[in-house]
Parts: C-alpha cells; sequence; structure tokens
C-alpha cells in the first residue's frame, strides 16, 4: 500500500474501528446528506495525515463514518478538485483511503451543467457513461476499464421514480475546469455525446473501478451549460440550485442506501 494512505489509514485506525461497505463522496452544496447519518464520528480533512483540503465554497471538508438506515457508512463531505492545482494522486487520495478502509460500493456525487437541453436545471441525472475531457489520466500504465455498475444505475432510477424525484440517465463530461466552459465548446461537447458538464468525478470513479470497487453516480444539474441561456453562469447560481434540490437528493440517496 502507498505509504500516505497507510499513514491515513493507521491514524484514522486508532480513532475508532471500520466496518462499512458503502461510501459516499458528496459534491457541491450536497453536504446536507450528513444531517441523516445517525452516531457520527467526524474527522475534518486537516486531521488526517496526507488528506487534501478544498479551498472551494460549498465543500466542508469532513470524514463521517456513521448510520443510516440502519447500514454503516463512511461519507466523504466535499473533495478536492484538479483544478485548485491538486494532483492527480491527490484529487483520488480519498477514494484510495475509502478503499483501504474496505468499502465495496461508492455512490459518487456532484453538481453538472446540463448541455442536454432536454435535462432541466434542478433534475437529477444517473451517471451511466463519462468521457474524460480532461487530458490526464489516473491511473496510466493500468489495463482500460468502464467504471459505473448499471445494476446501480437502474436501482437508483427505480427508486427516484418511486418517491416523485425527476431523475435522467446520461453521459457525464469532466473536464479540468476551472473555467465555465464557452458556449461553443458546449455545442462541441454535446456533439460529442456529453449530457452534462462538471469539473470532478472522472478520475475518481476511474481509480475506485481500478480497485474493484461498485460505483453509482449521480450528478444534480445545477444550470443550463453555458449558452443555453442567454446569462452568464456562475458558481453562486450552481449553490442555488443545489440548495433547492438537496432534500430530495438527500432522500434519494437514504433509499438507495437503504436497498444496497
Ligand atoms: N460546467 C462545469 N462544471 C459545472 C457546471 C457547468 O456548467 N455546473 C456545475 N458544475
Amino acid at each position: 500500500m502507498d505509504k500516505k494512505i497507510q499513514e491515513a489509514l493507521n491514524f484514522l485506525q486508532t480513532k475508532f474501528d471500520f466496518n462499512a461497505s458503502i461510501a459516499l463522496i458528496l459534491g457541491s452544496g450536497l453536504g446536507n446528506f450528513t444531517e441523516q447519518i445517525k452516531d457520527k464520528i467526524v474527522t475534518p480533512f486537516r486531521d488526517i495525515p496526507n488528506f487534501p483540503v478544498s479551498t472551494v465554497q460549498g465543500h466542508a471538508g469532513e470524514l463521517i463514518y456513521g448510520t443510516v438506515n440502519e447500514k454503516k457508512v463512511l461519507v466523504c463531505a466535499g473533495r478536492v478538485h484538479f483544478y485548485e492545482g491538486y494532483s492527480l494522486e491527490d484529487v483520488t487520495f480519498p477514494v484510495q483511503l475509502l478503499c483501504a478502509l474496505g468499502i465495496e460500493i461508492l455512490l459518487i456525487t456532484n453538481a453538472a451543467g446540463s448541455v442536454n437541453e432536454e435535462f432541466l436545471p434542478g433534475e437529477l441525472m444517473i451517471i451511466d457513461k463519462q468521457i474524460n475531457l480532461t487530458g490526464h489520466s489516473a491511473i496510466l500504465g493500468e489495463e482500460p476499464r468502464i467504471p459505473y455498475l448499471r445494476r446501480l444505475g437502474d436501482l437508483a432510477f427505480r427508486l427516484a421514480k418511486e418517491h416523485d424525484i425527476r431523475m435522467r440517465r446520461g453521459t457525464y463530461m469532466g473536464l479540468t475546469g476551472p473555467t465555465y466552459e464557452t458556449p461553443s465548446e458546449i455545442k462541441y461537447f454535446r456533439f460529442l455525446g456529453a449530457d452534462a458538464v462538471g469539473m470532478s468525478t472522472i478520475h475518481e470513479t476511474v481509480v475506485a473501478h481500478s480497485l474493484g470497487i461498485d460505483i453509482l453516480g449521480i450528478s444534480v444539474l445545477t444550470n443550463f451549460a453555458a449558452g443555453i441561456l442567454d446569462q452568464p453562469l456562475s458558481h453562486e447560481e450552481v449553490m442555488e440550485t443545489g440548495l433547492l434540490v438537496r432534500d430530495d437528493f438527500a432522500k434519494l440517496l437514504s433509499e438507495i442506501i437503504k436497498q444496497l
């Protein structure tokens, strides 16, 4: 095991015994899900050796161990992004650590812009496929693989329907950022098959999958991507829409956890 992961693991193992098979990574503005966690043990990322700490508004920066619907879960509330200047090793550090802690299923979430004009801000999207347009890969030297598990996507889609939550399925395109895209880029990405764009997730899923983890990815569509509406995008808009849907989103996540 990597020395940095081992150090983090040693630190956490002196604090408590982990026995969770499910982990979640919560994206921008989606941290309210943590209110549903019972018997919480909260560890700030900054206390964990080698753990990268986010500089972006809306990312809490805590590892939470606890119970949701009688299931033990490990939750990363917040993440770092490649655009913050972190290496891919740092960006994927949490996933590697979760794996070292013994998890088998990862629910990975993010805020994304709708490229598909039929997918409305405020709706959710199961990530069935991803396009890595960052120009980087976190698993160079390994065999090619496809990260998302259809079975988990089908489960989430069925549960969303049962709870009247508007859910789409589509392709997430990951970009480096940190600038939002231009309208011309979005036109091009639509042509390439993207339904949503964002600046996270891609590298985490690739690494998690290479470590044998089953993955369910869900995007909260917080805005129309650039050029669809006649107005500029802002981080505030992304955060505001996140706030509007976060209760539905949190409810859905706990229903999914119940069924895993
Ligand atoms: N583009 C890129 N990343 C995003 C967007 C977007 O429109 N919305 C939320 N994250």
